[in-house]
């Protein structure tokens, strides 16, 4: 580096006839176009880089000089060379017009209802009901601080190789070993996946299991991501409707018998929260056996169920190693910490190791050291039981506050698990207008109609709102109040 605060290293290309002096006040005045180097920004002394780059310091002084006559540089005497005042700060990577080969691939890509919500835009704090964000004033901040500068202080130069694009081993031991006590699944370390996030999995899946134009069942109304990204890798979807017991299976084999996979969300339907009962996921295991296809379990926040323990896992149940179990540490830990695991067939193992190492990057580190020692010292499985309690009364305390005040206007379901309410509008209201205008009014709110394939007539209309942040009855109530000045007549 020539110097700690400022430009990254300047090399030179000595196959060039470019003498030494214009490479190097070629490559400063880039830099400085580019915003890479800004203003008060200090650079290495004539001295310092002519070391460096093994010259003459005589050559540097020449780009110098130059630099500086063209108003670049000045000199700052004790303070040394700094790029001179007077320039235009620009941002290093400012956000531009996308260029035209990414214009073209967006203006061409099919509109999926994937809202900035959902994710990819910076994020401005959790809004007022927003979706799968955990109870962040509950996490155990202190602990994991402790367990962090713990994992960074005893990194080694073996920790700083590229990791496993598989994952942590001592990670994939904890994930198996909670899955096993936790979820009823019968996994061994070797089956488990790390991933940095449920679309990292579901691209596994889709890269190592499928083909363009295979068909795929997906839950409809469903979750917006999964039918966007097996669109985009080339499947056909095969929309299956959902009712009180989860995915209708028999529509499924009447209409798509053939398919290759489903994708499921059983514990608490996306975004409907209804469980899959159990002749329905016998039935599912059943097709998938005889068809040899496979079925996607998304497990996101099956940990979370409040009327009685939570639910098996549908891959408890699956003799034929037909299912793939995708689960996340996004609901349990916090998003920002993009880890995931999938579970692979015990058949598969070979195959998804082989893709891992093609299109996984692997996820960092020292980020899966620290949630192996979470999870090893207790703290994970601790953590899960205070918000499922918290969980429990911050759901029953948001109804009562919201019922207060929209009791005329809502009838509000409370499921057995999830983090989230459903609340349906009486009488001939939008869910969809309802959302759209508590996102323009700083709170956030997602319609059933929303989350639909196709747009399909006589569904009652319903809005989700997310309980996990929400800590008194009185603020449920004021959030009532703002829903309610937003209430169309009916
Ligand atoms: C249905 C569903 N599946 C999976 C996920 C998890 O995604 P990730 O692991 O990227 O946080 C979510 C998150 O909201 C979800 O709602």
């Amino acid at each position: 580096m020539i110097t700690p605060s400022s430009a990254p290293l300047i090399t030179l290309d000595s196959a060039t006839d470019e003498p030494y002096y214009r490479q190097i006040y070629g490559r400063l005045r880039s830099a400085v176009a580019a915003g890479m180097l800004r203003p008060g920004d200090r650079i290495p002394s004539a001295r310092a880089l002519a070391a460096e780059l093994g010259l003459a310091r005589g050559t540097v002084e020449t780009a110098y000089s130059l630099l500086a006559a063209e108003g670049y540089v000045e000199a700052r005497g004790q303070a040394g060379t700094v790029i001179a005042a007077g320039l235009p700060a620009r941002a290093p990577n400012a956000p531009g017009k996308p260029g035209p080969i990414i214009a073209q691939a967006v203006a061409a890509a099919p509109r999926y209802p994937i809202l900035p919500e959902d994710g990819h835009a910076e994020p401005r704090g959790p809004r007022p009901f927003q979706m799968g964000i955990p109870a962040l004033d509950a996490f155990p901040r202190k602990i994991w601080a402790r367990l962090a500068a713990r994992a960074a202080r005893a990194t080694q130069a073996v920790d700083m190789l590229y990791p496993s694009p598989a994952g942590l081993m001592a990670l994939r031991v904890e994930v198996a070993r909670y899955l096993q006590l936790s979820r009823g699944l019968d996994c061994r370390p070797e089956q488990v996946f790390i991933t940095s996030g449920y679309r990292d999995s579901l691209n596994l899946i889709t890269r190592t299991l499928l083909k363009p134009g295979d068909k795929v069942w997906v839950e409809d109304p469903g979750y917006a991501p999964t039918g966007a990204l097996l669109r985009e890798a080339g499947m056909q979807l095969v929309g299956v409707p959902v009712d009180a017991e989860g995915m209708q299976v028999e529509h499924g084999l009447q209409h798509a018998a053939r398919a290759r996979a489903a994708v499921v969300t059983p514990a608490h339907q996306s975004p409907t929260c209804v469980a899959l009962s159990l002749p329905r996921r016998l039935a599912l295991l059943e097709w998938a056996a005889r068809q040899q296809g496979w079925i996607v379990e998304d497990d996101y926040d099956g940990e979370y169920r409040y009327v009685s323990r939570p639910l098996p896992a549908l891959k408890s149940l699956d003799r034929d190693d037909r299912v793939l179990y995708a689960g996340t540490f996004s609901k349990v830990l916090f998003p920002a910490i993009r880890l995931a695991y999938l579970v692979v067939p015990r058949s598969q193992v070979q195959r998804f190791e082989d893709s891992a190492r093609l299109f996984s990057g692997g996820a960092p580190a020292l980020m899966q050291h620290i949630v192996a020692d979470f999870m090893a010292e207790g703290h994970f499985a601790r953590h899960i039981q205070r918000m499922r309690r918290l969980y429990a009364q911050r759901r029953t305390l948001t109804i009562a506050g919201l019922e207060a005040v929209l009791k005329a206007h809502v009838r509000i379901d409370s499921p057995p698990g999830g983090m989230h309410l459903l609340l349906r509008l009486q009488g001939r209201r939008s869910d969809r207008v309802l959302a759209e205008k508590m996102r323009q009014h700083g709170m956030f709110s997602r319609a059933l109609s929303e989350c639909l394939l196709a747009p399909r007539p006589g569904v009652a209309p319903m809005i989700m709102l997310s309980f996990t942040n929400i800590d008194s009855r009185r603020q449920a109530g004021e959030l009532g109040r703002r829903i309610l000045a937003l209430l169309e007549p009916s």
